[in-house]
């Protein structure tokens, strides 16, 4: 089977591509490499550098293509906060001209990497993919709207789609070709930043008074390795005419300070932090309930939080 991975040279897709080709996938990738990187593409693989919103380089990475990987898109939720316009150019209409090719070529499969950010406040946690769903940043709505558009595709077209929101990703995978890993600029994402701290440059823990039991915000994290082997279950598991979505995450939830002890364990020294206040809009608690994903998908993270943080920092060191 030949998979198209879109973004398959940023940090989750180029692993993608590595673990796909192990199990035996046929490959090829569409990224302009705005946040990617294209020397993270394997030799042999079909590499489009091209645009979600071109219909021509859309219609080149299909040829031959039997299902869809779809990581490209923009996820900075600061970012979408300043420039709303360029989400949804890059994500609801690149997603659409998506789908528009993969109709016009006749490839009916597709695996989209949402976001738990499409729920936003939750009411309730552990978070059933049930749940309400209340974007409360630009980001978030975008990967609803996706998310709303690939249901009325299922429904009016017949394509077999999977929809996974991913909590928060973390981890590395070495590669023969190096260390695949987050290399993003700026990076926003807590364990990276936790590693590259410095006393000259702490990294900040926003809000030390959350109604948590150690005042620091809860998140769930889930290994990359653990997410793409869910992405191949999913895909596996596609039905026509179906659109499932998925909750993806560890089902745990750590404290920034256990975060930060963990890294102190791996590191070997205590990280630098400082601490400041909360920062606006954040919930003191995400944590996804992912029983549907092992139920359904036969899925169960393997990799716990202390992998999590040592392959990272094997992956910068
Ligand atoms: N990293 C996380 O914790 C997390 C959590 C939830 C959801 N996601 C989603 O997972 C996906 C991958 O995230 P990531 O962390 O690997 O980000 P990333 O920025 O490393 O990867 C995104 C890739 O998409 C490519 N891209 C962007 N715009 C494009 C366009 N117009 N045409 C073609 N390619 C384009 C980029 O060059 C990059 O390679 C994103 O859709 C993101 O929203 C990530």
């Amino acid at each position: 089977m030949r998979v198209l991975v879109t973004g398959g040279t940023g940090y989750i897709g180029s692993t993608a591509v590595d673990i796909l080709i192990t199990k035996g996938y046929e490959i090829s990738i569409l990224d302009d490499c705005t946040t990617g990187h294209a020397d993270t593409a394997p030799a042999g693989v079909s590499f489009i550098q091209g645009s979600l919103l071109s219909a021509g380089d859309v219609a080149q990475a299909l040829v031959g293509v039997d299902a869809v990987m779809h990581f490209a898109g923009k996820s900075l939720v600061g970012e979408s906060v300043e420039k709303p316009d360029l989400y949804h150019q890059v994500n609801v209409d690149g997603s659409r001209n998506l789908l528009d090719q993969m109709h016009a070529s006749g490839v009916t499969k597709l695996v989209f990497s949402s976001s738990a950010a499409t729920y936003g406040e939750p009411e309730q946690v552990p978070i059933l993919e049930t749940a309400p769903t209340k974007p409360t940043n630009p980001y978030g709505a975008t990967k609803l709207a996706i998310d709303q558009m690939i249901t009325a595709e299922a429904e009016s077209r017949g394509i077999a789609a999977a929809s996974l929101r991913y909590f928060n990703v973390a981890g590395a995978l070495k590669s023969s070709r190096g260390w695949l890993a987050e290399r993003h600029n700026p990076e926003t994402h807590l364990i990276p930043n936790v590693l590259r701290s410095t006393s000259d440059n702490p990294v900040k823990v926003f809000g030390t008074d959350w109604p948590t039991p150690d005042g620091t915000c809860i998140r769930d994290y889930v290994h990359v390795v653990d997410l793409i082997d869910a992405h191949i279950k999913a895909l596996e598991s596609l039905a026509p005419k179906i659109h499932e979505i998925y909750n993806l995450g560890s089902g745990d939830g750590y404290s920034v300070r256990e975060v930060i002890a963990a890294a102190s364990k791996s590191a070997g020294y205590q990280i630098p932090t400082l601490d400041s206040p909360r920062r606006a809009g954040d919930p003191a608690v995400l944590i996804a309930d992912i029983n549907k994903a092992k139920n359904k998908l036969g899925w169960v993270p393997t990799h716990g939080i202390e992998k999590m943080v040592a392959d990272t920092l094997a992956s910068i060191s």
